[in-house]
């Protein structure tokens, strides 16, 4: 458990523009805070809807200590559920991913229907109230193929964040693809270090030489503020909304790659032959979006690239990538799993390395947190300004 008073002096003590205190990425107790206060109450990322078996299949995901199942039901539909039985607690779906007609308990084989409701409970009394029992379900959202989650019993409104996404997201058609590839990695970094490194490209030029390749330069603004009329004009003819779109804790806009990049590619050139959705000729930059406190995102004419984090630890973070392709495009044929995950890879094996020294250093006596620059980590600011009052919100 978390002491709030304590909590909340630090939240004081804290600096505008600068990092936070120390306890807020090392501290158990702070952790214990950040699944309550942030993860706990906000809406999350959570996969695609790729991700769930056809027709009927479930993926857990572990949020903390809390797992959840995404579950698709006969109906077609996708719901969520906490992965805990009504019995007496036990966790009831045990792999990443699995087919299934019933979800059963392993303890005592309590078994429930894939829309939660309780089938089956062995030796309870003929009066038991089995509809009282059914699995507690989670808010779930799917927005073009995206699938967001909240675990508060009232969730904040996620109307804005649908809004806002779904004209630039749905023309890329991602329920309609592949998952070519996807890889889960472990960070030991507090979620908040993995995050604040892919909230700011500051470090970028010096860190990330082949991403510089096709990212624009950051340094000065953000894509979103770009000044770029003849790419935009080039989207809308297209048929693309190219945003900025901006609500809480949430961005999504569409902007031009560097050097006439078509992807994010080693080379810059696009790495799978035929196109993802409906993108005219390909060549419309990409389609960032970011939700906090976990996620973001980069679709491209040929591919889309999604990456979560979940917390594990006070020191540990998990995070999930995965790479989405035309469904008809033929692996050795229309594109190479290397050559469509290199960069990405390259870089996400250059942050892991970032944010586990950054993690190394924020955990020394001598740490005291330092200023952002606010000029090359504005979105950085946000995302630190965004947990504060997330974070004030939750103790008030
Ligand atoms: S704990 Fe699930 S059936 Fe007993
Ligand atoms: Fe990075």
């Amino acid at each position: 458990m978390y002491d709030a008073a304590k909590v909340k002096t630090l939240l004081d003590q804290r600096k505008p523009g600068h990092a936070l205190p120390q306890a807020f990425y090392r501290d158990p107790a702070f952790y214990e805070f950040d699944l309550d206060a942030i993860f706990g109450r906000v809406w999350l990322f959570a996969g695609l809807d790729l991700d769930v078996p056809k027709p009927t299949g479930y993926v857990t995901l572990r949020i903390g200590r809390t797992s959840v199942i995404l579950v698709r039901g006969l109906d077609g539909a996708i719901r969520g559920f906490f992965n805990t039985c009504r019995h007496r607690g036990a966790e009831i779906c045990q792999a990443a991913s699995d087919k299934t007609s019933r979800l059963v308990c392993p303890y005592h084989q309590w078994t429930y229907g894939l829309d939660g409701k309780l089938l089956v409970a062995g030796g309870m009394p003929k009066d038991f109230d089995r509809a009282g029992h059914g699995l507690k379900p989670i808010h779930l959202e799917v927005v073009a193929g995206t699938i967001f989650i909240c675990l508060a019993a009232t969730p904040p409104d996620f109307a804005p964040i649908r809004r806002s996404l779904e004209p630039l997201l749905a023309p890329h058609e991602l329920s309609g693809g592949k998952i070519a590839h996807e890889a889960t990695i472990i960070e030991k970094g507090n979620w908040k270090l993995v995050m604040e490194n892919a909230r700011e490209c500051y470090h970028c030029p010096a860190q990330h030489p082949e991403l510089m390749k096709c990212f624009p330069e950051l340094r000065r603004e953000p894509p979103f503020e770009r000044d770029d009329a003849a790419f935009r004009a080039h989207c809308r003819t297209q048929g693309l909304e190219v945003g900025p779109f901006k609500v809480e804790g949430f961005e999504a806009n569409r902007f031009a790659l560097r050097g006439g990049a078509r992807s994010f590619t080693i080379d810059g050139k696009p790495a799978v032959a035929k196109l993802l959705g409906q993108v005219g000729d390909g060549d419309v930059g990409s389609l960032r979006f970011a939700l906090d406190p976990n996620s973001f995102a980069h679709a491209t004419g040929d591919y889309a690239f999604l990456f979560f984090c979940l917390p594990k630890g006070p020191e540990e973070t998990l995070v999930h990538m995965k790479w989405v392709v035309n469904r008809d495009a033929v692996e050795g044929v229309d594109y190479e799993v290397d050559r469509l995950t290199r960069l990405w890879n390259v870089t996400n094996d250059q942050d892991l390395w970032l944010v586990e020294n950054n993690q190394r250093g924020v955990n020394s006596a001598g740490f005291e947190p330092g200023p952002y620059s606010p000029v090359s980590e504005r979105t950085l600011i946000e995302f630190t300004d965004w947990y504060v009052s997330q974070a004030r919100r939750a103790l008030a």
